[in-house]
């Protein structure tokens, strides 16, 4: 039995497929039930649970021999955010799972994790690398990019209610984006690679991309006039200082945003496809064909 913390979400939700394709059983961990109805359908075992309250994980453990962490308070409504999520919630995580006797843990860190980034949620992602570590498991850390989908869902949504996009700064960083549907793949490898125990991989997609590129696709497959709003570096540097008190998801989003559009954001290596033979590289392209992925295909779990 695999729990996957997260499986409702982007990544969490593919990586359920990729799993059930291979025949093994999964239980999803969430906090509403009713977000993972669609799974339920599938076979697949729902928890209801909350990673900042530690009660609630250990009937989530019960029978796991793997925990596949993909759970994120970046950005989000909830209290804590990042910190109490990525952080503590992952804390919480890794003591259930020792309790339980799980073997192996796979965490979902992002590139650019570490103690000394200017983003809160690098820093948090690099502690609770350091926490996984040193637990008694054999953990996998994984580091991807930023998520196409997660991208084109929102310039998507822009479109649909705006009929315009609107980007960081100038919008014009190359930006290296990875499918989730390839970070599936290669967390469904993790649990059964025995090259990735103990690893920390990085991986990312085929190339860069910059946000107005991305836009522009977007608007030309929408038939909509280009237009791409800007929101200038200085108002995003005074939204991610003024609104940090009183809202800090505003504020994470801001700071986000200034690293998105004036740090390097491309990939130096794809560390994970250098460990693992024939990860998928899917292109935009691809994904826009496919939003919600491809079906679920033959298990590439060796025999
Ligand atoms: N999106 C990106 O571009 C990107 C890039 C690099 C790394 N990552 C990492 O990849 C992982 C997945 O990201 P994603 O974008 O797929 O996430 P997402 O779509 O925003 O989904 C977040 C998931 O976290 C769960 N969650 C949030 N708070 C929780 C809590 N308190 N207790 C239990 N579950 C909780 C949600 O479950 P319920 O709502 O069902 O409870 C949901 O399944 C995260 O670790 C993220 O940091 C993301």
């Amino acid at each position: 039995m695999i729990l996957v913390a997260g499986g409702t979400g982007t990544l969490g939700t593919r990586v359920v497929r990729a799993i059930t394709a291979s025949g093994t059983p999964v239980r999803v961990l969430t906090r509403n039930a009713d977000r993972a109805k669609a799974l339920r359908a599938d076979g697949v075992e729902i928890a209801v649970g909350d990673v900042r309250d530690p009660a609630t994980l250990v009937p989530a453990m019960h029978g796991a021999t793997t925990v596949v962490s993909a759970v994120q308070g970046f950005a989000g409504l909830d209290p804590g955010g990042a910190t109490a999520v990525d952080l503590g919630g992952n804390e919480n995580l890794l003591r259930a799972a020792e309790a339980a006797d799980v073997r192996r843990f796979i965490l979902i860190s992002a590139v650019g994790a570490s103690p000394d980034s200017p983003l809160d949620l690098r820093r948090v992602k690099h502690q609770a690398e350091t926490t996984a570590r040193r637990s008694r498991l054999e953990t996998t850390i994984i580091r991807p990019t930023v998520y196409l989908e997660t991208w084109l869902g929102i310039l998507t949504e822009m479109i649909e209610t705006k009929r315009a996009t609107t980007v960081f700064g100038r919008g014009d960083n190359p930006i290296n984006f990875v499918s989730a549907d390839d970070v599936a793949a290669l967390v469904e490898r993790a649990t059964h690679t025995p090259e990735l125990a103990g690893a920390t991989v990085e991986i990312g997609g085929p190339g860069n991309l910059t946000l107005n590129e991305l836009s522009r696709t977007l608007l030309a497959r929408h038939n909509v006039p280009e237009k791409i709003n800007h929101v200038p570096l200085p108002v995003l540097r005074a939204v991610a200082t003024l609104l940090r008190p009183i809202k800090p998801a505003v504020a994470a989003l801001a700071r986000f945003g200034i690293i998105m559009d004036s740090t390097d954001m491309t990939l130096a290596a794809d560390t994970a496809r250098a460990t693992v033979p024939n990860l998928p590289l899917t292109s935009l392209d691809a994904v826009l064909a496919h939003p919600s992925g491809p079906a679920p295909g033959p298990t590439s779990r060796p025999a």
